[in-house]
């Protein structure tokens, strides 16, 4: 062993280098406070490794996607497992990257001198955040679908802009081949290259300038600890927990599989990944003209305020005790997205569909046969030529709508709306069904 590391002592200088490294000097000591980050390398190489083994067999074509994501999940050999510690990795990525965050924000570490070293971690959580949302519509399954049709619906909210955004996502105006080659490209290629190269630089940034350690000053120059033994002694108990929890969790709670996507049905309700949650309660609460406010202002107000942060910040008082404004912004911060999380997880998972009547089912057929939503949003997913129909029963009784839908233009005008080719039946039912969405 030791005339292996001469070898490469002699070539590469590794001793100096091991020496550079754990002889780093923690201010105030090791803690488990400061595990979180080297655990998301961990699971950032995690998600490398069983990424590259998802991609030996998944397609990803509109035609193919689903049946290789179902290959994977049922006859590749540890296959599940494999596309299980993908899911929960992704899941435990989002939870220690927001946990990191908080660390860092309660213990100041922010703070001159380190505000590149905090720009390049808000670049890593959105970076995050792109990766799974671009990986949610990889199955093709009919979350999967539904979750990125209102997902790219956000896009078309930006001012301006909106509809030339709409289509980049997508590859054109409605979800299909283009939009799932163009995600598989994005979370394949252009993440993972993007999310190497900043938490390159990241890391190489903490290490010019060095670990912030404690936030109590007198305590910081009282001790410091060097990475190794103790710091690093930390990072792999922690290490060692969490794998184990992403372990248990592929083989206890493996990841599923809906029907595969169905574009014709409109009755499915859509639902995210939990962390997307308090995103999507958003645009239930900001309907209609508000809409940009759930899907813009909020979150650029969010990310703008996260940017600026170490410059509006200057005080180099790290006491998070002596720093009530940005503890109590945090705190707020916090509660405002787990309460909008736990309200978004309780709204039910399954199409409503399983309510309806037999005659308001066959009038839904009616509506997704006759192309209604073209210009009507049901659900969150629709154009935007004619008004949202998700609640149109609470503005019109059925005999109203007999009368529209017999012939819109004697009831309004002018109306854009083509007047419905239906049998007398066929509208019954579909009035039926429109007085359903209360
Ligand atoms: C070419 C686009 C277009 C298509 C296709 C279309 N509509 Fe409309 N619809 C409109 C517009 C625009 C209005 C709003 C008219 C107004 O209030 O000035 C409207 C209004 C309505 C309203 C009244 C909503 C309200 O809140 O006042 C109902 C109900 C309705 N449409 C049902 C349907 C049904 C059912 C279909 C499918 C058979 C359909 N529409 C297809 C454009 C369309």
């Amino acid at each position: 062993m030791k005339k292996i590391i001469d070898w490469f002592d002699e070539r590469i200088g590794i001793r100096e280098l091991f020496g550079h490294i754990a002889n780093k000097q923690i201010p105030g000591g090791a803690s488990f406070w400061y595990v979180l980050g080297s655990a998301l390398l961990a699971i950032f190489a995690l998600q490398v490794g069983t990424g590259i083994f998802l991609t030996f067999y998944y397609v990803p074509t509109p035609d193919h996607a689903y049946a290789s994501v179902k290959f994977i999940q049922n006859e590749a050999i540890f296959g599940s497992f494999v596309r299980g510690l993908h899911h929960w990795g992704a899941s435990f990525m989002v939870v220690i990257v927001a946990l990191h965050m908080l660390r860092v924000l309660f213990f100041g570490s922010y703070k001159k001198p380190r505000e590149l070293v905090w720009l390049s971690g808000v670049a890593l959580l959105l970076l995050v955040l792109g990766f799974a949302f671009t990986g949610y519509l990889l199955p093709w399954d009919q979350k999967a679908y539904w979750a990125t049709v209102v997902g790219t619906n956000i896009a078309a909210t930006t001012p301006v802009l909106g509809q030339f955004l709409l289509r980049i996502t997508r590859g054109g105006q409605e979800l299909g081949a283009l939009t799932l080659s163009r995600f598989f490209a994005v979370h394949t290629y252009i993440l993972p290259a993007s999310l190497a190269l900043f938490a390159g630089l990241h890391v190489f940034l903490i290490e010019r300038i060095g670990a912030s350690g404690t936030y109590n000053a007198e305590k910081a120059a009282k001790k410091t600890e060097p990475l190794f033994p103790h710091q690093i002694y930390k990072d792999s108990l922690f290490f060692v927990l969490i794998f184990g929890a992403i372990i248990a969790l592929a083989i206890w709670l493996p990841s599923m599989l809906e029907p595969q996507a169905d574009p014709t049905d409109s009755s499915y309700n859509p639902r995210p990944e939990w962390y997307f949650y308090s995103m999507f309660q958003l645009l239930k609460i900001f309907e209609g003209r508000l809409e940009i406010v759930g899907t813009m202002v909020l979150p650029g107000a969010l990310f703008g305020g996260l940017m600026l942060l170490p410059f509006l910040d200057r005080d180099p008082m790290r006491d998070p005790a002596k720093r009530p404004a940005v503890m109590t912004a945090t705190f707020f911060g916090a509660i405002l997205v787990v309460v909008l999380t736990i309200v978004g997880a309780q709204t039910p998972q399954t199409a409503q569909a399983a309510a309806l009547s037999p005659t308001a089912k066959l009038g839904q057929k009616v509506f997704d046969s006759k192309n209604c939503t073209v210009c009507h949003k049901l659900n969150g997913k629709g154009g935007a030529v004619g008004p949202d129909l998700t609640h149109v029963a609470g503005r019109h009784d059925a005999a109203w709508m007999d009368k529209f839908l017999t012939d819109p233009q004697a009831v309004k005008p002018g109306i854009v709306m083509p007047k419905p080719e239906i049998t007398a039946e066929e509208r019954k039912n579909l009035i039926e069904f429109l007085q359903t969405l209360k």
